[in-house]
């Protein structure tokens, strides 16, 4: 199960994500947390002294993971993959345990937290790169995760509404908007919404950084009484935690653990529905073949495409192989 924390910038994207990744640890729960941010923060928020890896950043590697992800696959020919190529029955699929190649080749890992990050711009990129492009190998790295419904992966994200611009959108289960309590601040979740109507089902709201019950009441007139998860209050022990006073870290957990529960009960009572995600993934591939692929290549990237792939194939298949090297 994947959730991503968003929002407006500086409303407490990296803090939620980093508290809430600290939250299902202490669940003794095995968690990925995937830092998909260009302002790359999540490190440092999780305070994990003892990380063990190299800090690869996917988006200097994202030609790699593709590479690894086509597998065996013909059905493409000559045509390249890209972020948002669906599947095939050939491709390699990644599990979600520290032993799975891709996944140990470029995490960092501290007990049972792992981490992933996209990563910033180098001095190369200055002047013609864009963000999209890094997260090319997070897209696919999504598209060929097999996870269940016991396996946590928590996304912190890039500032306002640029997620819904990439097949990102439609990745995560469950996306909470980190929201403080100013027009500024609620207009983002607003305008994610107005544009991506199929994802509201889906797209929650924490109100953070809440002084007094008008503050919580703001958000609720804003963004409805459905879809606010709770509150978070402005928290003196965080400002002493980032003041160096270590012990401070605990009663800030507590602030945020009431929220947390209900994160948590709301993100389980989701169920991926496979096929649908799958069509969500052929349509926008589609989208973007047309849109601008097609062109770029000189090729059509969605032509001959392994149309018999279905994500529980792939699932089964795994299964098996697992059943396999048990006996
Ligand atoms: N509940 C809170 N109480 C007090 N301060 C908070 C709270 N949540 C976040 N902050 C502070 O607000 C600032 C911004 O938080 P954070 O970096 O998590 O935001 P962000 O949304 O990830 O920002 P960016 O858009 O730059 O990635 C930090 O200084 C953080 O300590
Ligand atoms: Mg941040």
């Amino acid at each position: 199960m994947r959730i991503a924390f968003l929002g407006k910038g500086g409303a407490g994207k990296t803090t939620t994500s980093a508290g809430f990744v600290r939250y299902l640890a202490a669940k003794k729960s095995h968690v990925l947390a995937i830092d998909a941010d260009v302002n790359a923060h999540l490190r440092g928020a999780l305070h994990l002294p003892n990380l063990v890896g190299h800090p690869h950043e996917l988006g200097d590697v994202k030609d790699d993971i593709i590479a690894y992800l086509k597998g065996d696959r013909q059905d493409l020919g000559d045509m390249p993959m890209v972020g948002t190529t669906p599947p095939s029955a050939k491709s390699r699929f990644i599990t979600l345990s520290q032993k799975d190649p891709l996944i140990a080749k470029y995490a960092q890992t501290a007990g049972n937290v792992t981490l992933l990050t996209v990563g910033t711009y180098k001095e190369s990129d200055v002047g013609g790169a864009c963000y999209h492009v890094k997260l090319t190998g997070l897209q696919a790295f999504f598209h060929h995760l097999l996870d269940g419904q016991d396996d946590y992966v928590v996304a912190d994200t890039t500032a306002g509404t640029d997620n819904v611009a990439t097949s990102l959108s439609f990745a995560y289960d469950m996306n909470v908007f980190v929201v403080e309590p100013t027009k500024k601040s609620t207009q983002v979740y607003l305008d994610y919404i107005e544009v991506a109507p199929h994802l509201k089902d889906r797209t929650y709201v924490i109100a953070n950084k809440v002084d007094t019950p008008e503050d919580e009441m703001f958000i609720i007139k804003t963004v409805g009484h459905d879809r606010l998860l709770g509150a978070v209050p402005q928290s003196k022990h965080l400002k002493r935690f980032e003041q160096g006073k270590r012990e401070a870290l605990a009663d800030f957990m507590a602030e945020q653990a009431v929220v947390f529960d209900k994160v948590y009960d709301t993100w389980m009572s989701k169920k991926r529905d496979w096929n649908d995600y799958l069509a969500r993934l052929r349509e926008t591939h589609s989208k973007v073949c047309r849109d601008w692929l097609d062109e770029y290549f000189g090729q059509k990237l969605d032509q001959n495409l392994d149309d018999a792939f279905t994500y529980q194939t792939a699932i089964e298949q795994i299964e098996k192989n697992k059943d396999l090297t048990r006996v």
